[in-house]
């Protein structure tokens, strides 16, 4: 069962009810918040993504998503912890030892969130393997994090297959989420290879009809 989670990154001030309440109505399972601090990355949505969840947590009972491009991972946790994310996913790349990763892990579920980590392009796949049974999710970047309406770079779709092996082989559950340039044209080749999670921004939030989108995405 693949499920879709809509970034609302690119969501246009003033009309966020309304979007919020069209991707609702039209079956996406999780609204991605993707956290920028402009530093980790170049752009900065902060305080705008702080805004968007608390929104989100007032008018719908939808699992919020939060991706967290941020340096300041634990302190991000934080400030999202009262938003109460279903997920809250940080990047591999973010922090400087492996005692910070699994303080942000224990972190994560102390609060009673799902955790996530993501990795970017660049980084190997092996990097991750050693935190897989200790997460939920693990987030393949198919573009450089940082802007919406990107092209996936097609070399993830092996990396994504590389995890999905390595996941089947020892036993794992972690759930595989893809994150940049989804869309009709690249859906199945990332669902092919084990994706199961799908975030989507400007392929859902340009349709004209989210629910045909969507319900496409996650056929
Ligand atoms: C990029 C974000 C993605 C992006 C997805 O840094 O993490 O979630 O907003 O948007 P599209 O689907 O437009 O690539
Ligand atoms: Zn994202």
């Amino acid at each position: 069962m693949f499920e879709i989670s809509t970034s609302l990154l690119s969501a246009k001030k003033g009309k966020e009810a309304e979007i919020i309440l069209g991707l609702e109505k039209s079956g996406t399972d999780y609204f991605h918040i993707d956290v920028m601090d402009g530093k980790f990355v170049e752009k900065d949505t902060y305080k705008r993504m702080q805004e968007i969840s608390a929104y989100i947590k007032r008018i719908s009972n939808l699992p919020i998503d939060v991706h967290l491009m941020v340096d300041d991972v634990i302190s991000s946790i934080e400030d999202f912890i009262s938003v109460e994310p279903n997920i809250i996913t940080f990047h591999l790349e973010a922090c400087k030892n492996e005692d910070e990763i699994f303080q942000a892990i224990e972190l994560i579920k102390q609060n009673n969130s799902r955790v996530g980590i993501a990795i970017k392009p660049d980084t190997k796949i092996e990097e991750i393997y050693k935190y897989l049974p200790y997460i939920h999710v693990a987030l393949v970047m198919t573009v450089e994090p940082g802007k919406g309406g990107q092209t996936l770079i097609t070399d993830m779709v092996s990396k994504i297959e590389k995890l999905s092996t390595y996941i089947k082989e020892n036993d794992l559950d972690t759930v595989i989420e893809v994150d940049g340039g989804i869309n009709l044209a690249t859906c199945e080749d990332v669902k092919q290879a084990g994706a199961e999670l799908l975030v989507s921004g400007t392929a859902i939030l340009m349709a004209k009809d989210y629910k045909q989108i969507i319900d496409e995405l996650k056929k």
